[in-house]
């Protein structure tokens, strides 16, 4: 297979909104089910070395490992026709809610990215031993994950080994996209610090990519940046976003990765993709990665695998930890229950919902148009 190449193994995490069940709770378990029929012939067939897909809200997330390289179209062609035939065989014909909602368009040509699922593919050489982390995250949007990853990476408060282990004391390169100009910028911590939070603290214009370690140009952690709203030229949803980090030996260790969600950021998205709220860390296998109370509140799910020879490798066959089910983080959930309450009680007012270019649906066109005589000029 001339186009692979088996010394390096490639993450790819590609995920779509394809409808749910009782409006946007979740997908139905026959959707995850053909899912994970699809992944494992594909398996059979060679195509991948492993794959698993769960959900997180109304989200289905494929996550596959091979040694095809990003942007391979066998890989995007495999996801793009597992949602559709979902779409198709499931949740159409179940009359599921907003069935098919991120397929944007029918133009399959080899690449998924443009077409509404969001899309994040790292590849890397396997270390002796190799921890993985992946999240996801949904009723939000990429920039999202730019308070976790600036803790994570560019923060001695979070890491301390930025500080103690010698490997990650250079730094750390993050690959900074300008989502409305299509271009983007590396900026290296600690010496671009004031540069890089300049940028990223505007949240919806400027998202972190990648980051990569400064010594090596190791590849730590790689996010989906597709923002739909952009794709279709209005606004459609938000995207829902994922994200890997590579954990440990030289990375950030697993423990500081997870540090960054102790206490909950707030995030665009959530009800009707027109407010801000808590980023709620929850655990999976408990159940907890659905979206209730307004919609929401936004919420993110940590996935931690062993890749070993190419393959998934979790607790219990490819059954990946759920990073979040630890009662430690009870007390986040708890804060951000306590938050999205707070903040709920200023109904539609800024900051609590977004500001009008932000928001998924407004009114206030019409409304403007039906006032529009009874408005006067100001002395
Ligand atoms: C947000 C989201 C939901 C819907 C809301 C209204 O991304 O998916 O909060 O916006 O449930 O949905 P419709 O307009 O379909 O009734
Ligand atoms: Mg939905
Ligand atoms: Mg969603």
């Amino acid at each position: 297979m001339w186009w692979c190449n088996l010394s390096k193994v490639t993450l790819s995490v590609i995920k779509a909104d394809v409808g749910s069940v009782v409006g946007h709770y979740k997908p139905h378990t026959a959707m995850i089910e053909y899912a994970k029929r699809k992944l494992l012939n594909a398996e059979e067939e060679g195509l991948i070395n492993s794959g698993y897909a769960i959900h997180c809200g109304d989200d289905i997330i494929l996550i596959m490992t091979h040694n095809r390289g990003p942007n391979n179209p066998k890989i995007h062609g495999l996801a793009w026709d597992t949602f559709r035939e979902i779409t198709e065989k499931v949740s159409k014909p179940m009359k599921l809610y907003a069935a098919g909602q991120d397929l944007l368009s029918d133009a399959f040509s080899g690449n998924i990215k443009g077409l509404g699922p969001g899309v994040a593919e790292i590849e890397f050489e396997e270390r002796k031993s190799e921890p993985v982390i992946v999240f996801a995250a949904d009723k939000t949007e990429p920039g999202a994950w730019n308070i976790p990853l600036y803790r994570i990476f560019a923060s001695p408060d979070n890491t301390a080994g930025l500080v103690i282990d010698p490997t990650m004391h250079e730094g750390f390169i993050f690959e900074v996209l300008d989502l409305i100009e299509s271009k983007s910028v590396e900026l290296k911590t600690p010496e671009d610090l004031y540069d890089l939070v300049g940028l990223i603290g505007t949240t919806n214009h400027y998202v972190i990519a990648r980051v990569l370690r400064a010594k090596d140009r190791e590849p730590a952690a790689v996010t989906s940046t597709t923002k739909l709203s952009l794709i279709a030229g209005r606004y459609v949803g938000k995207d829902d976003p994922v994200m890997m980090v590579r954990c440990q030996a030289g990375l950030p260790a697993v423990g500081e990765v997870l540090s960054a969600f102790a206490v909950p950021t707030l995030v665009s998205g959530w009800m009707r993709g027109s407010h801000i709220g808590p980023l709620m860390p929850v655990s999976f296998k408990k159940g907890q990665n659905v979206v209730s109370y307004f919609d929401g509140p936004p919420r993110v799910i940590a996935m931690g695998w062993q890749i070993s020879n190419g393959k998934l490798v979790g607790v219990d066959g490819k059954e990946p930890a759920d990073l979040f089910e630890d009662p430690f983080f009870d007390y986040s959930r708890r804060f951000a229950s306590e938050i999205a309450i707070y903040l709920r009680t200023m109904g539609e007012f800024q900051p609590s919902r977004l500001q009008e270019s932000e928001m998924e649906y407004t009114t206030l066109p019409s409304i403007l148009e039906r006032l529009k005589s009874r408005f006067r000029p100001v002395e």
